[in-house]
Order: structure tokens, then sequence, then C-alpha cells
């Protein structure tokens, strides 16, 4: 995790960095820094928590070279010593990534004199710099990284020449080209404004950047030619629009998700079904919430196409020595595209022969580059760390895919019924109201989200969101297995949030209600089975529009979105921001 950005040339560098980690702080905020060269000598500014934090120091900075970072915290503390940059002597370098044999290494560099001061990982490639530099900072930057295993994405910069280093594996890096300046980040909407011109960095690969020139090497050394490309990312400092919270706003850009991910889908149908003809089995992952909605797209291919499927978390998948082959498709899911053990697992699958598609919010990431096919989710940038309209946007995409596999008429017949969707959607955010509920959750000492098959999934969500933005522990459970364990969670104290959208289903799922009232523990009902409300009315109960079985999660997802954010709102939680997250997990 954590972001990074390196501006040389003409310009303000203190500006341009600064501006570059705000737009970047959705990857990390423990902290944040960034170092200067200023009339021939390198200079640290860091700080514990938000950029914000890091402005009173740049004032009266003045520099035309310069590299930033916002920390997501590793390995050490969050604290002013562990932020970044590192230094040793007068070289000064920020780091994405893990270094994983850090320890040997600070080791043998104390043994030779090396003098630490912080916690990380990272430190040891400030010291390794300067132990390897011979006149040349690139040069020193190609003999560091032979020496680190792990992930990075590095930039470094020093007292004795004008340009940046720079390197990358496993993390992302980009370059971007400007008149008389250039830049580096870890990704598109950090140069939003900046430069329309960008360059993907392949892993292994190295760059020397000056005012005036971009030298790429490849993993030898060797000087190589990569392609540039137009900077697509929109600005992401999109306004509220009025809204309190980015998470709010968003979660009420969900019809639009829906119905653009929807579009976009037809556009890549036929390659998509051609790609999956003849595929007996599908594997679907992805981490968090992307993973919540992976568990939908199992159930709809199982349902539609009749083809067997499974769903795995991807940190899981990659590490079990997975059967895969040619007739297998993985579907890796990720709003981001850049998430680490999304990533390695849809490259795992591919190393293995499988086709695999990605469906994910991120057009250019390092998911799509992997993949047979890309399934576009429209859901626009989501600034707010906790996911929304992308899930939904996911479920879609998914649910659609489902259905091209399952033939052409079948899928004709879904489009038409998520046409509609997006309408009741918005009467779903219309019509709730979850200021009493959201109380109930916020003092309860445990909050547990029941469902059974779709609802089970929307079941992890909520529970998920509502752990992540509130703080208030719980779980998402099969209804069903409440009785073999979980049930002695329950007493006065908890609240049950139980799901209901399956009529088959429904009076399985009430039976959890009765297990859980006759513990004492508080239940509330969120359904749109007609008789479910009636038989419960003296709960609380939240009531969805009707809708086709296989699409009422988008309208259950809002639920539990909605009343994990106002839980969140009473309990005064920093919503867009919760503690110890970041949106990217770039890191194992
Ligand atoms: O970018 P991704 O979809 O791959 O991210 C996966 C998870 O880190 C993410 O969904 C996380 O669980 C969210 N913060 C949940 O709201």
């Amino acid at each position: 995790m954590c972001g990074i950005i390196g501006y040389i040339g003409g310009g303000d560098a203190v500006k341009t960095v600064y501006g570059g980690l705000k737009r970047l702080e959705y990857r990390g905020y423990d902290s944040a820094g960034a170092a200067f060269l200023t009339d021939g000598k390198i200079r640290v500014y860091k700080k514990q928590g938000r950029v914000e934090k890091l402005y009173p120091l740049l004032d009266g900075v003045r520099s035309r070279i310069g590299i930033g970072h916002t920390r997501w915290a590793t390995h050490g503390v969050p604290s002013d010593t562990n932020a970044h940059p590192h230094r040793a002597g007068g070289i000064a370098v920020v780091h994405n990534g893990i270094i994983e044999n850090y320890a040997a290494l600070k080791a043998e560099l104390i043994s030779d004199g090396a003098k630490f001061v912080s916690d990380t990982d990272s430190e040891v490639i400030a010291h390794l710099l300067l132990k390897n530099y011979n006149g040349d900072l690139t040069e020193a930057l190609f003999k560091t990284v032979k020496l680190l295993k792990g992930s990075y994405a590095l930039m470094a910069i020093c007292e004795y020449e004008e340009k940046i280093a720079v390197a990358r594996y496993k993390s992302p890096l980009i370059l971007g080209y400007g008149n008389g300046e250039n830049f580096c980040a870890s990704d598109e909407p950090a140069l939003y404004g900046l430069s329309e011109k960008i360059t993907v960095l392949e892993d292994g690969d190295l760059a020397e950047i000056t005012a005036k020139s971009v030298k790429i090497f490849d993993k030898n050394f060797k000087r190589a030619e990569r392609e540039t490309e137009p900077n697509l990312a929109v600005s992401a400092s999109l306004g509220l629009d009025g809204c309190p919270h980015y998470m709010l706003k968003e979660l009420r850009e969900t019809p639009l998700s829906v119905e653009a991910t929807a579009r976009a889908f037809k556009g890549v149908k036929d390659k998509l079904v051609s790609a999956l003809s003849g595929v007996k089995r599908f594997v679907f992952t992805g981490c968090g919430t992307a993973y919540h909605a992976a568990l939908c797209g199992k159930r709809y291919i199982e349902s539609f196409a009749r083809i067997p499927a499974e769903c795995e978390t991807a940190g899981e998948f990659r590490y079990k020595n997975p059967v895969l082959g040619e007739d297998t498709a993985v579907i890796a899911v990720s709003q981001s595209g850049e998430t680490a053990d999304t990533v390695e697992a849809a490259g795992l699958a591919r190393s293995l022969g499988a086709k695999v598609v990605a469906i994910t919010n991120s057009h250019r990431s390092q998911l799509t580059r992997l993949a047979d096919v890309v399934v576009p989710v429209a859901a626009g940038p989501e600034i707010c760390v906790a996911a929304t309209k992308s899930y939904t946007g996911q479920i879609a995409a998914l649910y659609l895919l489902a259905a091209a596999v399952a033939g052409e008429k079948f899928y004709n017949d879904c489009a038409e019924k998520i046409s509609k969707t997006p309408a009741l959607i918005s009467a779903t955010l219309e019509s709730l109201d979850m200021r009493s509920l959201a109380h109930i959750c916020a003092s309860s000492s445990g909050v547990y989200f029941l469902g059974r098959d779709l609802d089970y999934a929307v079941a992890l969500e909520g529970s998920l969101k509502l752990k992540e933005i509130s703080y208030v522990p719980g779980e998402g459970y099969p209804a069903g297995e409440l009785k073999h364990g979980t049930l002695a969670l329950i007493d006065v104290n908890t609240t049950s949030v139980v799901i209901i959208t399956d009529k088959v289903l429904a009076e399985k799922s009430e039976n959890a209600i009765e297990q859980v009232l006759s513990r004492g523990g508080k239940v509330a009902v969120i359904t749109n089975v007609n008789g479910v409300r009636e038989r419960f009315s003296d709960l609380p109960t939240v009531v969805l529009p009707e809708c086709d079985k296989y699409l009422s999660p988008l309208l259950a997802a809002v639920a539990v979105q909605l009343l994990a954010y106002k839980a969140a709102a009473v309990l005064g939680r920093e919503i867009d921001k919760p503690r110890n997250l970041a949106k990217s997990v770039t890191v194992e």
C-alpha cells in the first residue's frame, strides 16, 4: 500500500508533490512526508497523520525536485519517525510495498556501521542506496533492487545529481510527461491535471527522470521502450454534492453505477462469451467486499448456466496450489484492480492455463493487464474507503456475465430485468429510514447479519461494512448455521439483522429470528417478501421493493450499507477514512 509521487522540472515541486499526495491519500493516511532538493541539500519533512498535517511544514519551502509519500503502516507504528521519506547521507527514498528480507539486510548494514532511526522495512533501502552509490543514483538503485525480496515501487533523490531514480516490482508505478518537467506516481489520478500522457512501468523496470528526459531500463538494466498512453484519470477531488461524506454520495450513485455497468457490458459481451465457450468450471475470487460480490457471481453461474463454480478469497486461493486448466475460468473481482492478493491469484490462474476475466472499476490496472477479458464496472471514482457503488456495480456485472454464458435468450431476459433495477434502487434509497435501527446497532455489543443463499452474501457485506466504519463488532452468518455455535453469543445486548429476500427460504430464515428472540436478542428484519413483515410486525423492519430474487442483493446491499453509514454517524466515526485501513491494499 502507500502512495508515492515525484516531480522534477521548472515548476513548483512542493505544490505538485503536496497536491499529488492529497489525491493519493486513499492509499493510506497514517502519515505523510516529502523530500526536496533545495540549494544542493536534501530536506525531509514528515508528519504522522493525514496529508494536511504536512502542509504547515512546507510553508516557505522552494524546490524543483521532490518526492512524497502517504503511508499505510506495515512495519512500525504510525509515527513521525516511521513516516517516509527515509534518508541515509545525501539520499532520500520513498517506498510502497514490503521488503520481506529487510531484517537480514538491516543486520548486515548495522554491522557495516549504518545507523537506523525507524522501525520500518523501507529504511534499509536508503542505506543500501548510500552503500551502492558511486556517482550514479540510477545505477545504485539497480544494485539495490537486486538485493530486495518482496514488493516495491521506489523513488529516490540525492544531493549529488538532479534526477529522480525509480523502480518497481509488484507495486504500481507510472511515469508522466510534461513540458520541461516530468512526473512519477503510484497511479493516474495522482497526475490528474498534470500529465496527459503516461507510461505504466512493468515489473522489474527502472527509470531515470530529469526535467528534460526519461530513460527506462528493464530488469537487466538494458534501455527499454514502453508504451505511452493517455492519462484516463478523472478528477479524484470530486465534490461532495452537498453530502456530508463521500460514502453517502457514492451510495446515492448506486443506481447510476448499475445502469452504466449494464450499458458497458454490452460492449464486451460477445468477446466474453467467445472467451468462455467450452469452460467447464468457474472459480470466483476477490478480497473483502469484492469477495462478497464474487459469492453472488458463483451463485449466478450455477443457477443460470448450471456450470460448477467455486468462490474463494484471493488470499487463500493463491496459496492453495489450485487445480486449474484450460477448461477453467477464473473471475477476479476488484474495484481497484490493484489488490495484491487478487492480482497474484489472477496471475497464478493465467500461468496455469485458465482463462482470466477481470471485473473491475479500474480500467487500466495490474489486473486488467493480466486478464483475457475485462468486464468493466462503471461505478466511477470511489473515494470513500468503504466500497458501496462499486460493490453493486460488481454484482450487476457478474449477473450479466452469468446470464450471457447461459445463452442469448436468457441474457436478453436478464438484461431487461436489470434495466428496471436502477429505478428500484432509487426508490429503496428514497424510502429507507435507518435512524432508529442505526441507534440500536450503534449501542449493541455485537451485530449479527443473518441470511441464506444470496442473502447470506449480503449479510457478510453488511457485517463487514458495519465493522469497517463504525467499529461495532459482529459477524455475517448463514441463518441456518446460527444454532451450531454463534447462538451462544446472543444476549440482550446484541442485535441480529436478518435479511430475507427469497420467498422459498423465508420460513427457514424466520426460524433463526425465533431462535434469537427466544434468547433475548434484539432482531431487525430487512425483507421484500410478503408475509414476513406482517409476521414480525412488532420488530424493526426495513421493507424493500419487490424484485427478482437474483437482483434483490442490489436492494438489500444499499440497505445494509446505509445502515452501516448511519450507525457510524451516530457514533461520530470518521466515515470516509476508517482507522487502520486504506482504499487499495497493494501488500499482502
Ligand atoms: O479494490 P478491491 O475491490 O480489490 O478491494 C478489495 C477490498 O480491500 C475492499 O473491498 C475492502 O474490503 C473495502 N474497504 C470494503 O468496504
